[in-house]
């Protein structure tokens, strides 16, 4: 058979791209009004977004990266200047503290949930320190009510890397509603995509004020002063970048937005599904959900015994699945390995099983059935 790239046969994919069927409609029109810069749409994305998951403040970029950059610099953080961060998330939340010249110093994590964990953040703070750096792994939050207490106690201002929570809560609020600066991507397997895209939220007014200048060479497009003949305006006293967030990603992004709830349901049912048919088995360990949580289910890591044996069975049985991150610091641009047990720990034995918006109960049964029947070899 001549599979396309894309095409799926037989086989379980772990991952899917949710796109809304009017979405080619969408951006039909948006092409045909011919204004595809920055615009309209990014102003109606941000809104949405914003009544959506009761965000007081948003701006959107072209990526969940830039958006992590463009958080960085609002809080100054530059060369020489230290961020206490988490080494188990995808690589970008840490490069990012690099692009900025800064050093990510990593804490450990907790090896029940994934996340930073608050005590080593407090052990890893130093003169240097400029900002916490904190991931809500798989759409799990982090202890915030700890880490914000850090942050308070030290004066140190908190970025979330909220790639993976689109639509999660951390107690009765949406992540991205609170905090300091909180960041999202919208990246092809992301909950909601635009191909690729970023939002950053903040309560903060003038943090907002700041990213907005961050995120379009030093201006703020909304309102600048220019006059008949130079678009630009007379002072531009900040070295912003080319973040911006066109309108055409931003169309996909609010056909995808005005449909969230259906992946956010779906993932939902799934995942506590999950929850419950492995709750007791004897080589798979479930990750650990905070009462006060409601996870996204993004993604599904578990901890798992005789992981490539596992990975092998279930590919001999057509699903495929994967490990998504290593830990950050074997990667040498992170300056080498450090002695964190926990990160050890949950690099050998954690991996993604399939969760996401085209899996038919049928996908979900054999997920269920094989990973029993590995449990019982
Ligand atoms: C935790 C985390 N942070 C940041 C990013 C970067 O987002 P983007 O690919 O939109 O730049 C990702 C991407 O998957 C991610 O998983």
């Amino acid at each position: 058979m001549n599979k396309k790239p894309y095409e799926i046969g037989d086989e379980i994919r772990p991952w899917s791209v949710f796109i809304p069927p009017e979405t080619g409609d969408e951006v039909r029109k948006t092409l045909e009004s011919k204004w595809i810069n920055t615009g309209k749409q990014e102003g109606l994305l941000r809104e949405e977004f914003k009544k959506k998951f009761s965000i007081p403040y948003c701006v959107a970029t072209n990526s969940g990266t830039s958006s992590l950059r463009a958080a960085l610099a609002t809080l100054g953080v530059g060369p020489g200047d230290e961020v206490v961060s988490t080494p188990y998330t995808f690589i970008a939340t840490n490069t990012s503290i690099l692009e900025q010249g800064a050093k990510p110093v990593f804490a450990d994590i907790n090896y029940e949930t994934l996340n930073i964990d608050p005590k080593s953040i407090i052990k890893k703070i130093t003169k240097k320190t400029k900002a916490i750096m904190c991931v809500h792994y798989g759409g799990n939050a982090c202890n915030m009510d700890e880490i914000r207490k850090i942050g308070r106690d030290y004066n140190l201002p908190i970025i979330e890397d909220s790639a993976h929570a689109i639509g999660s809560k951390y107690k009765d609020d949406y992540i991205g509603a609170k905090g300091d600066i909180i960041t999202f991507s919208l990246q092809v397997v992301k909950i909601i995509t635009c191909g690729d895209g970023g939002l950053i939220t903040t309560p903060n007014k003038t943090y907002y004020n700041k990213l907005k200048k961050f995120v379009w060479y030093g201006v703020d497009r909304e309102n600048k002063k220019t006059t008949l003949i130079d678009p630009l305006p007379e002072k531009i006293d900040v070295l912003g970048y080319k973040f911006n967030m066109n309108d055409i990603t931003a169309t996909i992004g609010r056909v995808g937005l005005k449909h969230v709830d259906e992946p956010l349901t779906k993932r939902k049912r799934i995942g506590e599904l999950y929850r419950r048919e492995f709750a007791n088995l004897k080589k798979i360990k479930l990750v650990h959900y905070p009462k006060e949580n409601t996870p996204n289910y993004q993604i599904f890591p578990i901890h798992v015994q005789g992981r490539m044996k596992f990975a092998k069975f279930m590919r001999e049985n057509s699903i495929f699945i994967n490990i998504n991150n290593r830990r950050n610091d074997r990667y040498s641009i992170f300056g080498g390995l450090k002695n964190l047990p926990d990160l050890e720990r949950a690099d050998q034995d954690t991996i993604l099983i399939p969760i996401h918006f085209d899996l038919t109960d049928e996908n979900v049964n054999k997920i269920i059935e094989t990973i029993k029947k590995y449990d019982k070899q």
